[in-house]
């Protein structure tokens, strides 16, 4: 039997990609309830359209995860509407503007790392003592493969995944030393096939009222069909195992695994080999 079944779980940005097939992995494991949230409605509504009549109760609600006034009312909600939360999946982000260092702007630092890092230290103080109280509860925050490979023209995605990872594993730390009920996992996707890439070049080009760049088409290009690959229900059904087993650290995907295993072998090179990769792939 999963252990996923009777099971309380909250997903945020769950309107698309990978968030949309945990929401619905959850539900055909056997989840007594999942709460999910987006800032898109629409795509929040169509998910919870698809969801309902499964067996599960489904709680849908905007949330912006950048803000934290929000995700406490939101965390308080869920919790008193449920009488318990088990499950936290911190999922929603985006990826960020893809200039170099060299021509940044703090727009796009601040957007980033308010959704990709904000986002899930609000979700998870908002929620942890909720998953505390339930006796059995379960973190799962979602970082990158660029949460251990930083890759140039990333800047704000790699700082803030990275992040990501430190902030787990020290919830985690705790969470063992205190001997508190709960189980943290750390996710680090590799390419999933979703609409982040499109995403964040339709974000980027709105926000500055302009067409792509052919470089900038060429890199998305690059992305939606080379390495965004990975089916998201198949990055879900990774992750949920993972979660059944008690994995401290899920990488999702061939492509995640054989990056941890350069960037152990080969940390100083690492950098190295990102750029000669990314000007082989890109040009
Ligand atoms: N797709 C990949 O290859 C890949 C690889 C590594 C990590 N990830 C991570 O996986 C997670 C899910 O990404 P995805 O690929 O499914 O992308 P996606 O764009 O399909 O889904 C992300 C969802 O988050 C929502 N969202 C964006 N900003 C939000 C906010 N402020 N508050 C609430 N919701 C918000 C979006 O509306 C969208 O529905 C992200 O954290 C992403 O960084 C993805």
């Amino acid at each position: 039997m999963s252990a996923l079944r009777g099971k309380v779980c909250v997903v945020t940005g769950a309107g698309s990609g990978i968030g949309r097939a945990l929401a619905h992995a959850l539900v055909a494991r056997g989840a007594r309830a999942v709460a999910i949230s987006d800032v898109v409605e629409p795509n929040l509504e169509r998910v919870a359209g698809e969801l309902r009549g499964r067996g599960a109760e489904i709680h849908a609600a905007r949330l912006d995860v950048a803000d934290r006034a929000a995700v406490a009312a939101y965390a308080r909600d869920v919790a008193a509407h449920f009488g318990v939360v088990h499950q936290l999946y911190n999922n929603a982000g985006v990826a960020g503007g893809s200039r170099t260092t060299l021509d940044a702007d703090y727009e796009d630092y601040e957007r980033v790392l308010a959704i990709n890092l904000w986002g899930v230290v609000h979700g998870t103080l908002e929620f942890l003592p909720h998953l505390v109280a339930s006796g059995d509860g379960h973190l799962i925050n979602v970082s990158s493969l660029n949460g251990y490979l930083a890759q140039p023209q990333l800047g704000s995605y790699c700082t803030a995944k990275f992040a990501v990872r430190g902030f787990t594993e020290t919830v985690r730390s705790e969470m063992l030393r205190d001997r508190k009920p709960v189980r943290v996992t750390v996710v680090h996707p590799g390419g999933v096939r979703t609409d982040i890439a499109t995403n964040a070049l339709r974000h980027g080009t709105e926000r500055e009222g302009r067409e792509p760049t052919a470089a900038e088409q060429a890199r998305a290009k690059l992305y939606n069909e080379k390495l965004l690959k990975l089916p998201a229900d198949d990055a879900a059904r990774i992750v949920l195992d993972g979660v059944e087993k008690n994995r401290p650290r899920v990488r999702v995907g061939s492509d995640a695994k054989a990056v941890d295993l350069l960037v152990r072998l080969l940390p100083a090179q690492a950098p190295r080999l990102a750029a000669l990769l990314d000007r082989r792939l890109v040009r």
